[in-house]
């Protein structure tokens, strides 16, 4: 594996092994993630083009307590204010040589026009590119599931909410999907269901009966940055929400989870906030160390 663009681009031997490796850096007994140096020497560069609290600072982090350097950009203070493409800056980047190359864009695929381009060593990672792919967080959340619920191949996972234009929606489905999950249920209105195929996904208009027999929960934000201004005042909008109610239709051990950034009261109560199943945090813990895993996973090749 040489890059990491898009789920759709990784073997199930390789998403297996990353998710493996992420479960076991964090300690059982202490529940915290276990730092190597592993990487000590690799220089990691990162260029956000879009906010990112998540994303941005467990990249970093990951690539800290794996012992590699770690160089930001700012697009706001990088040459492309004096007229250099994209493309350009990123080939310009990599002849520096630095080991990966993560970068978040509001285009789709735009990290198609420059991977051909770019010297052997460099290791390009996409960190979301528009509403295409948001591959470590795919990565990050069939973790947090396999964690906390065992083997993906038994469970059923609910989507609620606006997985048609979320990229991280799309990671999840097809990684989820790689790894031979039992059934995804897509719960919204169908305007703003992911409209992929698969033979283990299934729409639902109704969240009760869609949560029905769902081992693990996954809630979605309205990806308002994306919407054309007929789906923002779309009233189907107001069916995408799931409340403390709804989510016991789910099983009764069944996980609660949220990519980030939650909007709380609006795609969710605020009374699922310190629900006892809720496992938001311990997703945003698993970002760092399936971050780490894939860094390790492609250094080490
Ligand atoms: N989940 C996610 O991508 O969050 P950030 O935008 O904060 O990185």
């Amino acid at each position: 594996m040489r890059h990491c663009l898009c789920i759709d681009d990784i073997s199930p031997e390789d998403i297996q092994s990353i998710i493996d490796q992420a479960c076991a850096l964090i300690d059982p007994a202490t529940h915290r993630i276990e730092s190597s140096q592993q990487a000590q020497g690799r220089e990691v560069i990162m260029l956000f083009y879009e906010p990112s609290t998540r994303t941005h600072m467990s990249f970093a982090l990951a690539a800290h307590r794996l012992g590699a350097s770690v160089q930001m950009i700012t697009p706001s203070h990088s040459s492309e204010q004096k007229g250099e493409s994209f493309q350009d800056t990123i080939i310009s980047l990599a002849a520096m040589s630095p080991d990966a190359l993560v970068v978040r864009h509001p285009k789709a695929r735009v990290l198609d026009s420059v991977v051909g381009d770019l010297p052997e060593e460099v290791h390009l990672i996409n960190a979301g590119d528009g509403d295409h792919a948001h591959p470590t967080q795919g990565l990050l959340d069939t973790a947090t599931i396999q964690h906390h619920k065992g083997a993906i191949q038994n469970l059923t996972v609910a989507i609620v909410g606006d997985s048609r234009h979320s990229r991280a929606a799309h990671s999840q489905i097809t990684c989820l999907q790689k790894l031979g999950v039992q059934a995804i249920h897509l719960i919204a209105p169908e305007v703003f269901r992911y409209d992929g195929t698969g033979d283990r996904i299934k729409g639902f208009d109704d969240i009760g009966q869609g949560l029905q027999g769902c081992d693990a929960v996954i809630v979605h934000r309205l990806q308002q940055e994306r919407l054309s201004d007929a789906l923002k005042s779309s009233e189907a909008i107001d069916c995408m929400h799931l409340s403390a109610a709804d989510f016991e239709h789910a099983k009764d051990d069944a996980i609660l989870m949220h990519p980030g950034p939650v909007n709380w009261g609006q795609e969710i109560d605020e009374g699922l906030k310190a629900h006892p199943r809720s496992m938001i945090k311990a997703q945003i813990q698993m970002g760092v160390a399936t971050r780490m895993a894939l860094f390790s996973h492609l250094f080490r090749e």
